[in-house]
């Protein structure tokens, strides 16, 4: 991180994380967030966000996370909310190859709500979920195939068995900073 932005005290990266309903988005962000994780299925309503305090390079820096319901059609998220993000998190169900086509609409949308300074160079990571289950539809080889045409990051885990949960936000926050 620049000198510059570890002298600031108190830094808020902003992170979305979008994707088809079901995929798990909720639950990575409250693995990581809360240490908790639920077999139930409840589907968010709009948004909600959660905030976790990290110490990166000697900064504290505030990871905003920003769940939001992929029942919704793509454009009723609307500006607002995709505005000022620093990193999107395009998550998928690995047992899902419907989820893993959805990305490229969630992706393009994000693009054009969001609007980013800098569309070509914007931090995707994508997030292949579930990977402790056992019908695997889409293998890591062909994910990041995908995120190569873009420049994104591949991170791949469980939300259930707490696999690479925390590396794929730690990741995130990185790249969010190399946004300021
Ligand atoms: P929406 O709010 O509808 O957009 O869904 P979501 O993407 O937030 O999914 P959610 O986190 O609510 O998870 C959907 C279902 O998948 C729940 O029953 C979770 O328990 C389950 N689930 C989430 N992550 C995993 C995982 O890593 N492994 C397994 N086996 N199940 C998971």
């Amino acid at each position: 991180m620049a000198a510059s932005l570890t002298q600031k005290k108190e830094l808020t990266v902003k992170l979305i994380i979008i994707g088809n309903s079901g995929v798990g988005k909720s639950s990575i962000m409250n693995r990581y967030v809360n240490h908790r994780f639920s077999k139930l299925y409840r589907a968010t309503v709009g948004t909600d966000f959660l905030s976790k305090t990290e110490t990166i390079d000697g900064a504290s820096v505030t990871l905003q996370i920003w769940d939001t319901a992929g029942t919704e059609r793509f454009q009723s998220l609307g500006t607002p909310l995709y505005r000022g993000t620093h990193c999107c998190l395009l998550v998928f169900d690995v047992t899902s190859c419907v989820s893993f086509s959805a990305l490229e609409q969630w992706r393009k949308e994000f693009l054009i709500q969001g609007e980013p300074k800098d569309p070509d160079s914007f931090p995707f990571i994508v997030v292949g979920n579930k990977t402790d289950l056992p019908d695997r539809e889409v293998s890591s080889r062909r994910a990041k195939q995908w995120c190569e045409q873009f420049g994104a990051e591949y991170f791949e885990g469980s939300a259930k068995d707490d696999i690479d949960v925390e590396k794929t936000f730690l990741r995130a926050a990185h790249m969010g900073l190399q946004q300021y």
